[in-house]
C-alpha cells in the first residue's frame, strides 16, 4: 500500500517542486516504485522531466474532469524509469478546481481519494508536489495524504508563510512532521538568523525542522535546464555531492 507523501507551502518559489522531483528521483533509483502526480495547474513537475504539458489531454485536470480512476489512466502516465511514473498537470486543473467549487465538500473533497484508490498497491510512494494555494487540491490531499511536508527558504517571507502553513494544516488537523530548510546560504548572517526564526515556527507547531539543508546551488536549476532531470537522476559525476542532500533527506524523512 503506498505511502502518501505531499510537499506543500501556501508560498511559491520555496522549492517544493525541486524537493518533490528529487525525493521521487532518490526513491526510484533505491527501486521504489513512485508515482508523482502535479497538484500544480503550473505543470512544474512535467517540465522538470522536459515534458511542457500545456497541450496535453492526458493530465490530473482532465482524469479528475471525466471520473477517470488512476488504474484506468495508468497507460498515459509518463514513465521516467522503471519505478517512477509522472502525472502531469495544466491549466484544465484550474478549470476542474473551478467546476467542483459549487460541490458538496463531501463529494468535492473526496475525488483524489476516488481517483488514487485503484494504484494504491501498485506503489510504493504517491508524491503530490502541490500549489502555493487553499484549494479543493489541498482540501482533497487533506483526506489522503500520510506525511505532509512544509518547504521553506530561510527569508522573511517564507518564514511567515511557513507559520500560515502550519496554522491550516493545524485547522484541518493535519499531522506534519517536519519542516525542511531549503536554498540555504549558510554563510550568510540573514540566513543563519532566519532559520532560528523558522526553528521557533516549527517548535511553537511542536514538528521537526528537519536537520538536512538544502544549500543554494545552481546545480539544481542546472540539471532541469540541461539534462531536463532533477538533479537526482543525473548521471554525471560532478554532481555526485550536491546529491547527496536529497539521498540525505530521504533518509532523514524515514522513506
Ligand atoms: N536548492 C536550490 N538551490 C538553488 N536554486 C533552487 C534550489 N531549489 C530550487 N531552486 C530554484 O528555485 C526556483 C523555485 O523552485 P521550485 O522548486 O520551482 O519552487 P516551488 O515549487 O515552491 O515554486 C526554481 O528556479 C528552482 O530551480
Ligand atoms: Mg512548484
Amino acid at each position: 500500500m503506498a505511502k502518501i507523501i505531499a510537499f506543500y507551502n501556501n508560498k511559491g518559489g520555496v522549492a517544493k517542486t525541486t524537493t518533490a522531483t528529487n525525493v521521487a528521483g532518490v526513491l526510484s533509483l533505491q527501486k521504489k516504485k513512485v508515482l508523482l502526480i502535479d497538484g500544480d495547474p503550473q505543470g512544474h513537475t512535467s517540465l522538470t522531466f522536459g515534458v511542457d504539458s500545456d497541450d496535453l489531454q492526458t493530465t490530473l485536470g482532465a482524469y479528475l474532469s471525466s471520473n477517470w480512476t488512476a488504474s484506468e489512466a495508468s497507460q498515459y502516465f509518463i514513465k521516467i524509469n522503471d519505478f517512477l511514473d509522472v502525472i502531469p498537470s495544466n491549466q484544465s486543473l484550474s478549470d476542474f478546481i473551478i467546476l467542483t467549487s459549487s460541490e458538496d465538500p463531501k463529494i468535492r473533497n473526496k475525488h483524489l481519494k476516488n481517483f488514487i484508490e485503484s494504484v494504491k498497491n501498485d506503489y510504493d510512494y504517491i508524491i503530490f508536489d502541490m500549489a502555493p494555494a487553499v484549494d479543493i487540491i489541498l482540501e482533497n490531499i487533506v483526506e489522503i495524504v500520510d506525511d505532509l511536508v512544509v518547504v521553506a527558504t530561510p527569508e522573511t517571507y517564507a518564514v511567515k508563510n511557513a507559520e500560515t502553513t502550519l496554522k491550516i494544516t493545524d485547522d484541518k488537523q493535519v499531522t506534519v512532521r517536519h519542516i525542511v530548510p531549503t536554498k540555504t546560504q549558510m554563510n550568510t548572517k540573514t540566513h543563519k538568523f532566519m532559520l532560528e526564526n523558522l526553528q521557533e515556527v516549527a517548535d511553537s507547531h511542536h514538528i521537526n525542522m528537519t536537520k538536512t539543508y538544502i544549500p543554494n546551488l545552481i546545480a539544481f536549476s542546472e540539471a532541469v535546464s540541461i539534462y531536463e532531470l532533477p538533479l537526482a537522476l543525473v548521471n554525471d559525476k560532478r554532481y555526485l555531492k550536491a546529491q547527496e542532500y536529497y539521498q540525505n533527506l530521504v533518509e532523514e524523512l524515514g522513506y
